[in-house]
């Protein structure tokens, strides 16, 4: 009935798994989501390709992107968007929480937005 929906967070992994210039792909919730660490600045998006099923942890982290090694598709870790095809759709990306040492991200309630 209109109004803002719930938020709820959801844990990933301790912040100290993911070293900087490093990511890890987390399992919650039946879904896959790929945390990285931009020197220092962590970032949580959506873990499988948004082109075909591709893990994006076996791709290539550069900067504040992230290459996906099937067809290289190349992505914005800060907002999802697509920067080179072939994939036409963004990651979802999810804003990072922390609390004691660990990463979570604050979703809304339901399902995980995920983008394929
Ligand atoms: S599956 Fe990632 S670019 Fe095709």
């Amino acid at each position: 009935m209109g109004g803002t929906a719930a938020l709820r967070r959801v844990d990933l992994c301790a912040a100290d798994e993911v070293p900087p210039g490093t990511m890890k792909l987390c399992e919650v919730e039946d879904e896959l989501v790929l945390v990285t660490n931009l020197d220092g600045e962590f970032r949580a998006a959506q873990g499988i390709c948004s082109h075909e099923y591709f893990e994006l942890d076996r791709g290539m982290l550069t900067g504040a992107t992230i290459m996906c090694m099937l067809h290289l598709s190349r992505f914005s870790l800060i907002d999802g968007e697509v920067i080179d095809p072939p994939a036409e759709w963004p990651l979802a990306v999810y804003p990072v929480v922390f609390e004691g040492g660990r990463v979570l991200i604050e979703v809304p309630e339901g399902p995980l937005e995920v983008n394929r």
